[in-house]
């Protein structure tokens, strides 16, 4: 049974007031909730993760990073390896954000190699696919979110230490969501990839997000669907509100 994961990628936002005040807001609710069957997560920017860590305490919230370098340390200046994010208490990291992709040229190969590095940590990766709109208006959105997928994917993936998040492009930061349907079409395709190029109990475990746009107001459509296992959610996880909210949107929540 795979289990709801809802991850909050506050992208290059937040100082360290405003960042404590949302994490504080979220672990009291986390706390208050009890049992719930959703994992929440919180990607804040690296400035922020301790303070984020210690703000949660011992809430049933996981930490991420947003990024991590391929290498364990080293002279690479300005970047973080999935060392330090594991050392700051995280247990996730996201990779392959189509943003990164876009303004750092991060092609397939190098996102699938700081995918391996996280796991090396002991870190559970998100990689990120997604198709561009033109990708989509020219009827190629599975051939590209399939080879992004295949290119992406670490040596040694497991349902436990990987995790997909599909992201249209086009949906993100946007205001568009892709419709039910379209959503459900290419979760459906990436399991079945996911059967052809590992096996039938990888695909079946793998954890499958949905993210672009994803709001209260739609999260209960998107995460009631088959092979939608959660959200990644960029603006609306920065009010503990809303990002509450989505998160209770998880069938049965
Ligand atoms: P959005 O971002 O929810 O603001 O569209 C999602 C993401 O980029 O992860």
């Amino acid at each position: 049974m795979r289990r709801t994961l809802i991850a909050g990628n506050w992208k290059m936002n937040g100082l360290t007031g405003d960042g404590v005040a949302l994490a504080t807001s979220l672990a009291d609710r986390a706390r208050s909730a009890g049992s719930v069957p959703f994992d929440m997560l919180l990607c804040p920017p690296a400035t922020l993760l301790s303070l984020v860590a210690d703000a949660t305490g011992d809430a049933p919230l996981a930490i991420g990073g947003q990024d991590c370098h391929t290498a364990d340390s080293g002279a690479h200046t300005g970047d973080i390896s999935a060392a330090m994010l594991k050392d700051l208490g995280c247990s996730y990291v996201i990779v392959g954000h189509s943003e990164r992709r876009a303004d750092h040229d991060e092609p397939d190969s190098l996102i699938k190699a700081k995918a391996e590095a996280a796991i090396r940590h002991g870190l559970t990766a998100i990689v990120c696919i997604g198709e561009t709109e033109a990708e989509r208006e020219a009827g190629k959105t599975l051939d590209v979110v399939g080879g992004q997928f295949k290119g992406s994917l670490p040596e040694g993936a497991t349902p436990y230490n990987t995790v997909i998040a599909y992201e249209p492009v086009w949906a993100i930061g946007s205001g568009k969501t892709a419709t039910p349907d379209d959503a459900a079409e290419v979760h459906a395709a990436i399991r079945k990839d996911a059967a052809v190029l590992k096996d039938a109990a990888f695909a079946d475990g793998l954890r499958i997000l949905y993210g672009g746009s994803v709001k209260p107001g739609n999260a209960a459509d998107l995460l009631s669907l088959p092979d939608v296992d959660g959200a990644l959610v960029g603006g609306a996880s920065l009010k503990a509100e809303d990002f509450w909210a989505i998160a209770q949107a998880t069938p049965g929540a």
